[in-house]
C-alpha cells in the first residue's frame, strides 16, 4: 500500500516532526513529503533537510490572510499532500486551508484539552499555567484542527502526572516524551484508514506503546495515590 503523503507544519525546533519522521520506518502508513514553516531558520526545517524532505517557508507576519492562505494551499497542493499534521505551529490556520483539509488536519497540544488551551496557550505558557493551577494531572491531546485555537474534535489523549516540586520545565519534558509516542501512533492509525478512503474508527492507545516513557497508567496511579493518600 502506498503511504499517505502528508505535510508537517512547524514553527520551532520540531522534535514532534522528528518523532513523526522516525516513526515512518516502523509504521509506513504516511510519509512526510513537505515541512512548512512560518519562520526562516526554524529548527524543523533543518530536520526536514537532514531527512531529505522538502522544506518551505510561508511567512505570516504583516501579510493579508488571503495571501497566506493562497500560498499555503499552493504549497500543499503542489506537494500532493493528503493530510496535514501541525507540530508546534504557532499561527492560526487560514479558514480556506482548514476547509480544504477538514478532518484531515491534526494538531498536538501539550495539555489535556479543553483545559489549558486557546489563544496564547502555547509552549511554556501551557506548563506555567498547569503548575500555577496546582492540577495533579496534565497530558497530551491530539485533535482535529478547526478555525479556532485548540477547539477541534479530540482524537486522543494521554495523561501525565504533575508531581510535588515539579516546575514548568520538568512538566514540559515529561509531557513531550508522551507527545513523541502519542502523535506518531495516532498519525499512523488515521493515515492507515485515510489511505483506504475509510472513515477511521476511534483511536485506542495500545498501553504497551507507552512502556518506554515512564509516564503510563502505573506511574499515574502512583502519582495519584501520593496526591490523594486517603483515597
Ligand atoms: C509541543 O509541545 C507541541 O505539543 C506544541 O508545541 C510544541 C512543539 O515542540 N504544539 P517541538 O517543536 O515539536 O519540539
Amino acid at each position: 500500500m502506498r503511504p499517505l503523503p502528508v505535510a508537517v507544519l512547524a514553527s520551532g525546533g520540531g522534535t514532534n516532526l522528528q518523532a513523526l519522521l522516525d516513526h515512518e520506518r516502523d509504521g509506513p502508513s504516511y510519509r512526510v513529503t513537505l515541512v512548512l514553516s512560518d519562520r526562516e531558520g526554524a529548527g524543523a526545517l533543518d530536520r526536514a533537510s537532514a531527512a531529505g524532505r522538502s522544506g518551505q517557508v510561508v511567512p505570516f507576519k504583516g501579510r493579508a490572510t488571503d495571501d497566506v492562505e493562497a500560498e499555503m494551499l499552493a504549497a500543499l497542493e503542489s506537494a500532493g499532500v493528503e493530510a496535514v499534521f501541525l507540530a508546534g505551529f504557532l499561527r492560526l490556520i487560514p479558514a480556506g486551508v482548514v476547509a480544504r483539509f477538514r478532518r484531515r488536519i491534526l494538531n498536538i497540544h501539550p495539555a489535556l484539552l479543553p483545559a489549558f488551551g486557546g489563544k496564547g496557550m502555547y509552549g511554556h505558557h501551557v506548563h506555567e499555567a498547569v503548575v500555577a493551577a496546582g492540577v495533579k494531572v496534565t497530558g497530551a491531546t491530539v485533535h482535529y484542527v478547526d478555525e479556532a485555537y485548540d477547539t477541534g474534535t479530540i482524537v486522543a489523549q494521554w495523561p501525565v502526572p504533575v508531581r510535588t516540586g515539579d516546575t514548568p520545565d520538568t512538566v514540559a519534558a515529561r509531557v513531550l516524551r508522551v507527545e513523541h509516542v502519542l502523535y506518531p501512533a495516532v498519525a499512523e492509525h488515521l493515515a492507515l484508514h485515510w489511505c483506504r478512503d475509510e472513515s477511521p474508527p476511534p483511536f485506542r492507545p495500545a498501553g504497551e506503546c507507552f512502556h518506554t516513557v515512564s509516564t503510563g497508567p502505573h506511574d499515574l496511579e502512583t502519582s495519584l495515590s501520593e496526591a490523594f493518600p486517603e483515597a
